[in-house]
C-alpha cells in the first residue's frame, strides 16, 4: 500500500467533510439522541461519516471501517488485522449542536492493529493535527511536542464528564475531581477527546483521561500525542488498548504513572 498517496486522499477527504461543519456549525440543525437523551447526533454526523467512507471505499474497495455512526445505526464492531479506518465524523457533537467552536474530525487507519495515521481536524479553528507512524506529530504542518512535565502538582489536566449519567459513573467523575483539585494546577473540561489529546501533544495541557470513550474518539490522537514524544496508556498502569473505552494520556510515562495511582477506577462494558 502506498501511505504517501493514501494520506494524500485522507487529507482531501477530511478537509472536505471540514467544510460541512464549518457551514453547518452555526446553522439550525436535526437533532436526534442514541444511549440516552444528552447523547446527540445530527444529520450531519450522519452525512460527514458517510462522505468519508464512500471516499474512502472508492479507492480502497476491501478497506474496514468503525465509524461512530455506523456503529449507532446497528453495524458490528470488530478490529481486525485488516486495513481499518476508525472514524468520528464529529467528536465534540454536544458542541456542535450548541455552536461551540471545539469540535472536529477524527480519523485513524489501522493496520495489524497499528495505527499508521492519525488527523484530528478542526475545521472552525483551522487546527490540523496530524501524525504518521514514525514520523512525528504536526499542528498545520509545524512540529508539535508534548510538554515533556513529569509532576503532577505542576499540571494542567483535562477531564471530561462524557454522555454517560450512570449514578456510579458520574459519581466516581466526582470524587476523581474532588482527588484532584488540591493536587494539580487546574482541570479543564473541553468536550472534545480527540482534541483533549491533541491538546496534550501541543503541550497545552499535561494529561487527559476518559472512561467509557470509544475507539472513534482516541484512535488517531493516541498516534498523535505518541509521536508528539507523549504517552497512552490504560488508566489503571498497564498497556493502552483503543478498543477498551479507556484512555490516560500524558507527557511523560512518570506523570501518567502517578495519575493512574491515585485515581479511582470505572470500568465500562466493552462495545
Ligand atoms: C464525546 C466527546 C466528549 C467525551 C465523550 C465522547 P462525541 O464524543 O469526545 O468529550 O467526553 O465521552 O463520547 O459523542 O461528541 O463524538
Amino acid at each position: 500500500m502506498d501511505f504517501d498517496k493514501c494520506y494524500i486522499e485522507i487529507l482531501q477527504l477530511v478537509k472536505q467533510a471540514g467544510s460541512i461543519i464549518n457551514e453547518k456549525i452555526h446553522q439550525y440543525k436535526d437533532i436526534l439522541t442514541k444511549s440516552c437523551d444528552i447523547d446527540l447526533v445530527t444529520e450531519w454526523d450522519q452525512k460527514v461519516e458517510k462522505l468519508l467512507i464512500d471516499g474512502i471505499l472508492s479507492k480502497y474497495p476491501d478497506h474496514k471501517f468503525i465509524g461512530e455512526e455506523s456503529i449507532a445505526a446497528g453495524e458490528k464492531i470488530e478490529l481486525t488485522n485488516a486495513p481499518t479506518w476508525i472514524i468520528d465524523p464529529i467528536d465534540g457533537t454536544m458542541n456542535f449542536v450548541h455552536g461551540l467552536p471545539h469540535t472536529c474530525i477524527s480519523v485513524a487507519l489501522l493496520i495489524n492493529k497499528t495505527t499508521e495515521i492519525g488527523i484530528v481536524y478542526n475545521p472552525i479553528l483551522n487546527q490540523l493535527f496530524t501524525a504518521r507512524k514514525g514520523q512525528g506529530a504536526f499542528l498545520n504542518g509545524a512540529p508539535i511536542h508534548v510538554s515533556n512535565r513529569k509532576e503532577l502538582n505542576k499540571s494542567l489536566l483535562l477531564v471530561e464528564i462524557g454522555t454517560s449519567r450512570d449514578p456510579e459513573k458520574v459519581e466516581i467523575i466526582l470524587q476523581n475531581v474532588k482527588i484532584l483539585i488540591p493536587r494539580v494546577h487546574g482541570l479543564r473540561s473541553f468536550g472534545s477527546a480527540a482534541l483533549d489529546i491533541c491538546m496534550v501533544a501541543l503541550g497545552g495541557a499535561d494529561a487527559y483521561f476518559e472512561f467509557g470513550i470509544h475507539a472513534w474518539d482516541i484512535a488517531a490522537g493516541d498516534l498523535i500525542v505518541r509521536e508528539a514524544g507523549g504517552v497512552s496508556i490504560d488508566p489503571a498502569g498497564g498497556p493502552f488498548d483503543v478498543m477498551s473505552r479507556r484512555i490516560l494520556c500524558a507527557s511523560s510515562t512518570e506523570l501518567a504513572q502517578e495519575l493512574s495511582k491515585i485515581i479511582i477506577q470505572f470500568y465500562p462494558e466493552r462495545d
